[in-house]
């Protein structure tokens, strides 16, 4: 078994971290404070090829692997996850939704802009009534011969006013359930797409999440993915790439929190010496590296499995399950170890903790994680 990085490997991991260092440090609280979109350094991360890392390169994309595009988000969200999610969503789940399932017209069109970064894509799949229960869709697209007609309501869209693209999954025929779904490729100029109120949120406030509104929107029949009925399928399998991708960052902000409460351990002082010399602080920061190293093991795993062409719904559902559990520890263990000055936003872990529980929610909660566990165990 080798654990060993590539070059190739070593070299992205390295321009994503002085990437997060240089470009996404400075301000990352101000915008916080002021539920900023990083506009600017998403632009950069575009023109740097982090927008479409996995794309093969006739269509502008990086041709990277999926442990390349892993280790980016890691380094990327030790820093800055409202950066990072941007990141996830278009590179796992729109990007790869239509390069993977997409018509070649579709990819000419959409995908060779998603990927430089040029245009930024939504994944609209969750509503104020079906967030876990996906099949329970309620908007819908009515077929009219050459179109479909688009009405309802999507929730809690990452990108929701900044992107340009969205991929849609909408209720086409309530019958046949979820055999009755469909996806979509639709633009934010279409007439009656309107974008709702931003959410304020707990953590992660750089970015932008907005509901949707739907009103007789026209989407030509050439923008829906796959054959009749493919919708549902669609959503699940990009979501399995998808849990990668936050699993990743999961374990950057745990990364970073890391980091954080050693260096701080090594300088702060408490009765006399440095705290990290009292075996409270020091077994703490051994439980946080052992979970973390813990946490890396599952998601270069699942990473690998998708770039192996292996089934990944396990891997990456049991590698987000667990790293997000262990953001969520991590970050409030670094808190802890900064005591006070844990507290304040200056010293950046107490955002790390408002970021770490959105992993455990979005992209499948980890009850959805354990749904999708349990069934792949019991299958045979
Ligand atoms: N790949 C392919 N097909 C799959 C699949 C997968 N990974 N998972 C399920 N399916 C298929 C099943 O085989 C079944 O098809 P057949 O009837 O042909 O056999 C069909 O889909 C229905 O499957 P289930 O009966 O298992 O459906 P269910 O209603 O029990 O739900 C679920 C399954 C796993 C709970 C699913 O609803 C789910 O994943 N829910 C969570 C949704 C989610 O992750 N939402 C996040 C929103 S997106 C987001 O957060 C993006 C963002 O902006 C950051």
């Amino acid at each position: 078994m080798d654990f060993s990085l590539t070059e190739e490997h070593i070299m992205i991991r390295d321009a994503a971290r002085d990437f997060a260092k240089n470009e996404l440090l400075p301000g990352v609280i101000e915008r916080d404070n002021k539920q900023e979109f990083p506009a600017q350094q998403i632009k950069m991360m575009g023109e740097l090829g982090f927008l479409g890392m996995m794309v093969d390169p006739k269509y502008g994309g990086g041709g990277m692997d999926t442990v390349s595009y892993a280790l980016a988000m890691e380094e990327i969200s030790k820093i800055d996850a409202s950066a990072s999610v941007v990141m996830s969503v278009n590179n796992s789940l729109v990007c790869y939704g239509i390069e993977k399932y997409g018509s070649e017209d579709q990819k000419q069109k959409y995908l060779t802009k998603l990927a430089t970064g040029e245009k930024l894509g939504a994944f609209c799949l969750s509503e104020p009534e079906a967030g876990s229960d996906a099949t329970s869709q309620k908007t819908t697209a009515i077929d009219h011969g050459d179109h479909y007609i688009l009405n309802g309501t999507k929730n809690w869209i990452t990108n929701g006013n900044n992107a340009d693209f969205y991929l849609v999954i909408a209720q086409t025929d309530r019958e046949k359930k979820h055999k009755g779904i469909n996806a979509f490729i639709v633009e934010k100029s279409w007439e009656g797409f309107e974008i709702g109120p931003k959410e304020d949120k707990l953590g992660i406030r750089g970015s932008d999440t907005h509901s949707l509104i739907f009103n007789d929107v026209k989407v030509p029949k050439e923008n829906r993915i796959g054959v009749d009925g493919f919708g549902f399928k669609f959503a699940m399998k990009t979501l399995s790439g998808g849990r990668i991708g936050i699993a990743s960052q999961a374990l950057g902000i745990a990364g970073g929190a890391y980091d954080l409460a050693r260096e701080y351990s090594k300088v702060r002082k408490a009765f006399g010496t440095e705290i990290c010399n009292h075996q409270a602080i020091a077994f703490k920061l051994a439980d946080m590296h052992t979970s973390i190293e813990a946490a890396k093991l599952l998601v270069m795993k699942a990473a690998w499995d998708k770039d192996q062409g292996n089934n990944y719904d396990m891997s990456g559902a049991i590698a987000k399950l667990y790293a997000s559990q262990v953001a969520m520890d991590v970050s409030v263990e670094a808190v802890q170890v900064h005591g006070g000055n844990g507290y304040v936003k200056e010293y950046h872990v107490e955002r790390l903790m408002r970021d770490a529980k959105i992993t455990q929610i979005y992209e499948g909660t980890s009850e959805i994680q354990k749904i999708v566990i349990s069934r792949g165990l019991l299958r045979d």
